[in-house]
């Protein structure tokens, strides 16, 4: 569906009962990488998937790339959808932006899932390869960016066995105008530190992440389950950066195991009728 926020309309996918959970697609991709994981976890909860402004089906204005901009349009969409408390999670890219809806508004979380993300700012060394790719990209060069990013994003084992998940990936990215690209780098690029945040984020926390993982490792996960103080950390293994498309019923399983654990849905007595009928009554 269409969902109109002042300025920019997103494309959102919203559907299941339960807890409501809002999950933030990774870099240069989009809510398609949650396609694997949306049944299952549609089972324990209500899965709010958005493209982010410039990805997908969303609106792609020339501005609004910063972490915080984009953060913005998470509590804005929630606003708009009624949710006053949900569950966040973000991969990479949509985890540095949780973590910024974690900083300017934490009594909107009643949980958050990282999923191959980091806390940290860039290093010196990451700011400037940000620097050469948009520099790349503004002189043509975005396919030739793509084409070597894009297969970062699986991990060895997908790389020789499931060639076929890179080619999905590659064509997400391909339709990344690139503006978005560039508007992306230089929101990383700048991102704040986000560490500080963890420790106070006293909510339930998964941190998620593929054993392979070359672009956010494992360590990463490790450093911010070790912070938020109430964390559990799942490594899958045989995944890179994007588990939910490399290894689908894992992750799935992963997600909905710390949804059941923490957030389980009210006695069959006391539950609310549900938000919308399963079948639709027939014509009579
Ligand atoms: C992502 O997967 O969202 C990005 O690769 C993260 C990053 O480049 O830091």
């Amino acid at each position: 569906m269409r969902v109109e926020l002042d300025g920019v309309t997103l494309e959102v996918e919203d559907h299941g009962e339960g807890v409501p959970v809002v999950l933030l697609h990774g870099f240069p991709l989009s809510s398609a990488m949650w396609t694997g994981v949306r049944t299952a976890v549609e089972q324990v909860a209500r899965l709010v998937t958005p493209d982010l402004r410039g990805f997908g089906a969303s609106d792609k204005p020339a501005g609004g790339y910063t972490m915080e901009a984009l953060a913005d349009d998470v509590v804005r969409l929630a606003d708009r959808l009624g949710l006053a408390r949900f569950v966040l999670g973000g991969h990479s890219m949509g985890g540095y932006v949780a973590l910024r809806v974690a900083a300017a508004h934490p009594e909107r979380l009643a949980g958050i899932i990282l999923v191959d993300s980091r806390a940290e700012a860039d290093t010196v060394e990451g700011r400037a390869r940000r620097d050469a790719s948009i520099e790349r990209i503004r002189r043509g060069e975005a396919v030739a960016y793509l084409d070597e990013f894009v297969p970062n994003l699986v991990g060895a084992t997908t790389r020789a066995r499931a060639p076929r998940l890179l080619a999905e990936l590659r064509g997400i990215a391909a339709e990344v105008p690139d503006h978005v690209l560039i508007g992306c780098l230089s929101g990383m690029r700048d991102r704040p530190d986000s560490t500080p945040v963890l420790a106070s984020l006293d909510v339930p926390a998964l941190v998620l992440a593929g054993e392979e993982d070359a672009i956010t490792p494992p360590e990463s996960a490790r450093a911010m389950a070790a912070t938020l103080p109430r964390a559990e950390l799942m490594l899958i293994p045989q995944a890179g950066h994007t588990p939910s498309v490399e290894r689908p019923i894992p992750t799935a399983e992963a997600v909905m195991a710390f949804l059941r654990q923490h957030f389980p849905p009210p006695p069959a007595s006391i539950r609310p009728r549900a938000r919308r009928p399963e079948i639709e009554p027939e014509e009579p």
